[in-house]
């Protein structure tokens, strides 16, 4: 059995692989599909409980953990409530029938789980590809465990690997021309203003901003200085840089098996 089924007992404490490989075939997914589904649902199974208040991200793997959420409410009679990180959570909160709530009713949170652009060796991810990043920021940082559920194509070494569409900033309208050209030159690279497909002009996020796309111009691993340089950038609202912010990763596999991975600096802490 290979290192990471070892790991997945311990955490589970009981042989996961083949619940996840079955569920995964009788839902008649395959690919990318079956392999977000297998994630998703390993991650609800193994760490939402009753009581929580859970952060709810956004994208399209997170539809498969609300849909696993809502079937362990129905048949375990789960006590949740579910913050949203963007308006299309909060839709599928209310479409499952799940209790929403709020960071004002809900300020602290056991658990948030989210989907992610890419993954480093550390766990730092590239997030906003769907443009919900602030949110998710705000409500991944308001819960004691951020637990990032993916397919196996978005866990790569070094961000930049898979997701070459720039690290989304939003930043507040007014200011977006002063910022693509500060991050240039300070930076380098190229901060392009993301364009709506089916709207003419820009995206408009849920926040009423826009959102820019900076493609940096070589590898870097000190992410967390990138994200301070962009951050001081007046008019810069948040990044799509979570960095030191997931305790675990679950990728799904293509066959609807899954790994899972800590990040080296939590492990070395003994924390989990
Ligand atoms: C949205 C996000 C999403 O979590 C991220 O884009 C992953 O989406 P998907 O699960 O569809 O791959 O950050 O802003």
């Amino acid at each position: 059995m290979c290192r990471h089924w070892n790991q997945v007992r311990r955490l589970t404490g009981r042989v996961v692989r083949g619940l996840i490989v079955t569920r995964a075939m009788s839902s008649g997914l395959t690919g990318v599909e079956a392999g977000k589904r297998a994630a998703a649902r390993a991650a609800v199974d193994n760490h939402i409980k009753t009581g929580q208040a859970v952060g709810i991200g956004s994208g399209s793997t997170i539809v498969f953990a609300v849909e696993r959420i809502a079937e362990r409410v129905k048949s375990e009679n789960l006590q949740l409530r579910c913050v949203p990180t963007s308006f299309q959570a909060k839709q599928l909160i209310q479409d499952n029938n799940l209790t929403l709530s709020s960071l004002e009713t809900c300020p602290k949170l056991d658990v948030a789980i989210d989907g992610a652009d890419e993954v480093d060796s550390q766990l730092n991810c590239i997030k906003g590809g769907g443009g919900c990043l602030t949110q998710e920021k705000i409500v991944a940082s308001c819960a004691e465990e951020f637990i990032i559920i993916a397919d196996y194509r978005k866990d790569t070494g070094a961000l930049g690997t898979y997701w070459t569409k720039g690290i989304p900033i939003e930043v507040i309208p007014m200011a977006y021309k002063p910022i693509q050209i500060r991050v240039a030159s300070e930076l380098g690279g190229k901060a392009d203003l993301r364009m709506a497909n089916r709207k003419a002009g820009p995206v408009v996020t849920d926040n009423g901003n826009f959102i820019l796309d900076w493609v940096a111009p070589t590898k870097t691993e000190n992410w967390e200085f990138v994200n301070q340089q962009i951050k001081i950038i007046p008019g810069v609202l948040e990044t799509g840089l979570f960095i030191k912010m997931a305790r675990i990763a679950y990728f799904g596999n293509e066959d609807g098996s899954i790994s899972t991975r800590s990040p080296p600096w939590l492990q070395s802490a003994g924390d989990r």
